[in-house]
């Protein structure tokens, strides 16, 4: 079985080459790209089990944590559903996360960035979606950075994504921000989104229903990832 998923929309995620951005510049490939059908193990891996993790992989306020320490910073939750463009929900998915701490630093031999570090913070995480695609971690609010680009440019606060769906088809590294930070509007970074809702979509909402009292803040992040096709199975179309 070959072009088991739908092509990428294109116009819906950055261009490689956007010198506003300036390390693109070296990076973004000069010549269009070539397009090959999917393959069977494009398709069909990887798959995770559960009992892969860790008992506090989804939990970076203690993951990292010493001597019953725990780290710096506002508390939050952040959940939300993984989904195909279909609307259906991606069961199994592992998700990575990573971020700076609160005060803006990665923990990272090559950040050069004066905030400290925090001892009780590593700034990494993973979990797997369910059975119908949802998921949750718990973390710090991530600081704003600032970042060689031009002479002054900050990155809003953000928490890096990496998703493996149901097949390495669907692979999608991303970054999310906060709802209200004033900071997504200057990035060069955010900048290399075409359109404003595309923007958007990558925004959590703060989810007061999911808050939890006295203790966390709650943001809400749906993720969408590229569609399998609707393939016929005996009698009924698979995944419905
Ligand atoms: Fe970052």
């Amino acid at each position: 079985m070959t072009n088991g998923y739908v092509n990428r929309d294109r116009r819906w995620h950055p261009p490689s080459l956007t010198p506003d951005y300036k390390t693109s510049v070296a990076r973004g490939p000069r010549h269009a790209p070539l397009s090959f059908p999917t393959t069977l193990v494009e398709e069909t891996g990887p798959v995770f089990g559960h009992d892969m993790l860790g008992e506090r992989d989804n939990d970076l306020i203690l993951n990292f944590a010493k001597d019953g320490g725990m780290a710096i910073g506002p508390r939050i939750i952040v959940h939300g559903q993984v989904r195909d463009e279909f609307g259906r929900g991606v069961p199994g998915a592992l998700i990575e996360v990573w971020q700076a701490n609160a005060g803006g630093r990665y923990r990272h031999k090559k950040e050069s960035y004066l905030a400290p570090l925090d001892p009780n913070f590593g700034g990494c995480g993973r979990c797997i979606s369910d059975a119908q695609g949802f998921y949750e971690f718990r973390t710090i609010l991530p600081g704003p950075y600032p970042w060689p680009n031009t002479m002054n440019d900050w990155r809003p606060a953000h928490i890096h994504f990496s998703i493996f769906g149901a097949g390495f088809a669907q692979r999608l590294i991303t970054q999310m921000y906060f709802e209200g930070d004033p900071l997504i509007w200057y990035c060069p970074i955010v900048d290399t989104i075409p359109t404003r809702e595309g923007i958007e979509s990558l925004v959590a909402a703060l989810d007061m229903a999911r808050t939890v009292p006295m203790d966390a803040r709650a943001y809400k992040f749906d993720i969408t990832l590229r569609g399998r096709r609707q393939t016929l199975f005996e009698n009924r179309m698979e995944g419905l």
